[in-house]
């Protein structure tokens, strides 16, 4: 404790000993010989005091300066972590109306001190249920040592790491991204599959937060030039949460995101998925087949691996075996074996999934086709008599067929295995809190009507925006999805190569209602906006 400590701040302010005029006048501040040494507590405390309340946290992390007590002297004591511009010293002087004493601190101290106050100050974490406390790191910490681990250790920093896990699980989201950019670090959260800016740290911060996340996730914080990609396992309370890293070096320093992976969440039902009614049937009814390929394709984060999760949680008895071969297992499912693919000791999709073949099982469900390699033991697998669920990264249902013939895939073995592809996306829903009836402007109805089926009383809502929607207007997400089944006229197309136009045609001729047509419905009936429909759908091809 130093001796200032225990000595009421401030109080009413006194009146001035020299009267502050314009900077010349003003006395130059005596630097503060032998002073003792601040502590970091003793920092901290000041930080969250009433004098530092006075400044912006922006000013004083810019400068590096935090007013510590007034001195018995009626002088400012002022701790500065650097050499002090005295146009700064001036700025002091005036605001506090005092002389300004300066005393030395180690700059790193004065930023966290700063730092912690800015977090402590956050009113959702402090009335939030969790702790940054609650947060334990299950991964072994790396063994390298220098500044940046000394700074990335510092308490603040791992508060304000472990802060910005915790909101960003309590705000639903599902990835945290921490960009470097000119001016510091920028914290964006995606929620409802939307990036919202949350945050952004000062520039100081940014090498400490980023060896944070580090050495949290196991890499190398020495390495700043090369991309990472690591892991880190967190126990909240008896939660457990997998977070994949992945670290990229960019202009203005490196930037991170992080995905939230939340494997005690249970799978969700089919059935609440948002399939109308008759798709969903045809879909249980394609899941039952015994042998054959079932694909969902959809761009990233379309909720392509929810969707196999749901179908393999119907077909998962105990008279069935289940195989996953995934990157990452995203769900864990009793009564079913999983295999995490590691490309690093060679385990890839293809070598998993050859290697379970030998197994027998009924139902494979292979996370992703991302290579040739992949499909064709895939295709193996379906041709001598096994179920296999997989995912493409393709817009919609018919280009899957078309894909798996660009990589290489003989478009006759595609004709005899695959059974059918979903396609979908998933939109956000209108808050329940806040909706209300709305008129969209005719041109925009017009323009997301046309070619759509004709809906007698649409009912369209939006949301005004609430406290539980954080003001968007949407809560949650719903999914659109199109069913493509393979029927004979289909799997001839393919097997004469014809262009994706044609088994599109062939599709919706055959009753394929399209993405674009469940997003007209579902705006019609006031889930979700049109103009979430034509987001999300906006690189559909349209015909
Ligand atoms: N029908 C749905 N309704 C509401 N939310 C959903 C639905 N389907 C998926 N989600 C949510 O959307 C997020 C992304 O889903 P998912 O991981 O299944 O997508 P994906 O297409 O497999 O992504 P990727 O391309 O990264 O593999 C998850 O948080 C999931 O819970
Ligand atoms: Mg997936
Ligand atoms: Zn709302």
């Amino acid at each position: 404790m130093t001796r200032l400590r225990g000595r009421s701040p401030v109080g009413p302010v006194r009146a001035a000993e020299s009267s502050p005029g314009p900077p010349a006048q003003v006395p130059a501040p005596t630097p503060g010989p032998a002073e003792p040494p601040r502590a970091a507590a003793d920092l901290r405390a000041a930080a969250a005091g009433p004098l530092a309340q006075r400044v912006s946290p922006k000013y004083l992390e810019e400068h590096c300066v935090l007013p510590l007590a007034v001195a018995r002297s009626g002088e400012l004591v002022v701790a500065a972590g650097a050499p002090l511009d005295p146009t700064v010293i001036d700025e002091l002087c005036w605001t506090f109306e005092r002389r300004v004493r300066l005393v030395e601190a180690p700059a790193a101290e004065i930023h966290a001190a700063i730092l912690s106050a800015q977090s402590q100050a956050a009113p959702e974490v402090q009335a939030s249920d969790l702790r940054g406390s609650d947060l334990v790191v299950l991964a072994d910490e790396a063994e390298t040592i220098d500044d940046l681990r000394a700074l990335a250790n510092q308490a603040p920093v791992i508060k304000l790491v472990n802060v910005l896990i915790l909101e960003a699980l309590r705000a639903r989201a599902s990835d945290i991204h921490l960009e470097a950019g000119a001016d510091g670090l920028r914290v964006r959260y995606r929620i409802d599959g939307v990036l919202r800016e949350i945050s952004h740290p000062p520039r100081q911060y940014q090498a400490a937060v980023i060896s944070r996340v580090k050495i949290m996730a196991g890499l190398n914080i020495a390495e700043r030039r090369l991309a990472q990609d690591g892991r880190i396992r967190l126990r909240l309370s008896d939660r457990e949460l997998d977070v994949r890293v992945s670290i990229t070096p960019s202009l203005h320093g490196e930037s991170v995101v992080l995905r939230i992976l939340d494997r005690g969440a249970g799978v969700r039902d089919l059935a609440e998925l948002g399939m109308p009614n008759r798709l969903l049937e045809d879909f249980q009814q394609l899941i039952r087949q015994p042998h054959g390929i079932i694909l969902v394709t959809g761009p990233t984060g379309s909720g392509k691996t929810t969707t196999l999760y749901g179908a393999l949680d119907r077909l998962n008895q105990p008279g069935v075996k289940i195989v996953t071969v995934e990157d990452p297992v995203e769900y864990q499912v009793a009564g079913t074996t999983q295999i995490p693919v590691n490309p690093k000791i060679g385990l890839t999709f293809a070598a998993a999934l050859r290697s379970i073949l030998r197994h027998d099982p009924d139902l494979i469900m292979v996370g992703e086709m991302r290579d040739r390699e992949t499909a064709e033991i895939a295709i193996q697998a379906a041709l001598t008599g096994h179920l296999v669920f997989s995912t493409l990264h393709t817009n919609d249902a018919p280009s899957g067929v078309t894909r798996m013939v660009d990589m290489g895939i003989e478009p006759y073995l595609v004709a005899a295995t695959v059974l059918g592809i979903l396609g979908q996306r998933l939109v956000r829903v209108v808050c329940y809190s806040c909706a209300e009836d709305f008129q969209p402007p005719p041109d925009v109805v017009t323009h997301a009507a046309a070619g759509q089926p004709d809906i007698p009383k649409p009912r369209f809502r939006r949301g005004k925006g609430c406290d539980a929607c954080s003001g968007t207007g949407y809560r949650g997400r719903t999914g659109l999805y199109e069913l493509m089944r393979m029927s004979e006229e289909q799997r001839a197309l393919v097997v004469k190569r014809a262009p994706l136009a044609e088994v599109r045609a062939l599709a919706q001729a055959q009753g394929m209602a399209p993405l674009r047509a469940a997003g007209w419905a579902k705006a019609c009936a006031g889930i979700t906006t049109l103009e979430e429909v034509l987001r999300v759908t906006r690189d559909e091809v349209l015909g």
